[in-house]
């Protein structure tokens, strides 16, 4: 009996694997946002973020605790991304300007997964035009490969020959929220509303214990 339900759960659970590769390699415009719902669905809460070294946008070595005592907003992505990492940009930006004062306890981030082509001077214009405080992060390949681990990001590096860099990073979209201790409190997608996002991280502000 008990053999009969495992089987069946194995079954079930291969036609949810299979499933997801069909259309991995079948809709590559479902990419990121199919990556987006395995990642979150992976994700612990004490599992995810963590200590990191990267630069900034000015140039700066930076590390985790240079942000405790803010809120971070962290979305991971990269500069030529076509669609995705603007709509996820735009949106932390939305939500920012929707808790006025209050949002200057949140600072935003950025941190490129693609590191060989996102200098600090690229993301320094880059995250600009979308917030005036927005925080561009890069680094070694090892470093990022290290941060996007930490946080539990898929990124990989597929040929496109529609870009004119001729490649594309396909990643999962998900935007952190980070606590002033530095440990990981809940997350949203590029899919999330400002209006939403913002009335959560009103009710995290709130708390006395943040
Ligand atoms: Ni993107």
């Amino acid at each position: 009996m008990a053999m009969r339900r495992l089987r069946l759960a194995l079954y079930i659970f291969a036609g949810f694997w299979f499933g997801g590769l069909a259309a991995l390699a079948l809709f590559p415009a479902a990419r990121e946002r199919l990556l987006t719902s395995v990642n979150v669905r992976s994700m612990g809460k004490a599992l995810v973020g963590g200590a990191f070294t990267l630069t900034d946008q000015t140039g700066k070595r930076v590390t985790d605790r240079d942000f405790r005592g803010k809120f971070l907003l962290v979305y991971f992505g990269f500069t030529n991304c076509p669609d995705v990492c603007p709509t996820a940009l735009q949106v932390m930006a939305a939500a920012l300007d929707k808790l006025g004062a209050n949002a200057e306890r949140i600072t935003p981030v950025l941190i490129t997964v693609d590191p060989e082509h996102d200098t600090p001077a690229l993301l320094a214009s880059y995250v600009a035009s979308f917030h005036p405080r927005f925080v561009g992060l890069t680094g070694s390949p090892a470093e990022i490969d290290a941060v996007t681990k930490a946080y539990r990001v898929y990124v990989k590096k597929v040929p496109d020959p529609k870009s004119t860099a001729g490649y594309t990073m396909d990643h999962s979209s998900i935007i952190y929220v980070v606590g002033p201790d530095g440990a990981y409190r809940t997350h949203f997608t590029h899919a999330t509303s400002p209006d939403a996002m913002a009335d959560r991280l009103a009710g995290m502000l709130q708390k006395p214990s943040t």
